[in-house]
């Protein structure tokens, strides 16, 4: 499926801004397209317990899922300091790349923008190798 990859990531932009996030003051936003065209944001939300926090990408994830989607082609990840222009690309942390293999294929695309470029992976890329359903 064709899609508008700086579209996805302004999307992201937008989601980044409705961080909870008083603990690190680091604001993630994430941007879920679905295979039938729809999208769902997340952003991060963090936890005085630390551990309880849930990240822009899982947010997303579970949005989608409450929605009945199953279907994914790609997802759009920014995240900055609260306030900061976007400076570095924000790679999901490796629980968040396991929620990924439960849902996704290895083409599942990865966008990530440091404000500048944006940079394209695959699920495959980022987690080879992965335990998924297959497996039991
Ligand atoms: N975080 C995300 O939401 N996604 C990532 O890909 C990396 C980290 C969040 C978790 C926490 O609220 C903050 O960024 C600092 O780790």
């Amino acid at each position: 499926m064709s899609y508008d990859k700086k579209m996805l990531v302004g999307r992201a932009a937008e989601a980044r801004l409705k961080a909870y996030s008083p603990y690190s003051s680091f604001c993630v936003g994430a941007a879920l397209l679905c295979a039938d065209g729809s999208i769902y944001e997340g952003a991060n939300i963090e936890n005085s317990s630390y551990g309880a926090t849930n990240c822009a990408e899982r947010t997303a994830f579970f949005h989608a899922v409450m929605e009945g989607k199953k279907d994914f082609t790609a997802i759009a990840i920014v995240g900055a300091k609260r306030g900061e222009e976007l400076s570095a690309f924000c790679a999901p942390c490796g629980i968040c790349r396991q929620v990924m293999a439960e849902f996704c294929n290895a083409d599942f695309e990865i966008l990530l923008c440091d404000g500048n470029e944006i940079k394209t992976y695959t699920l495959g890329d980022i987690l080879p190798e992965a335990f998924d359903k297959g497996n039991l």
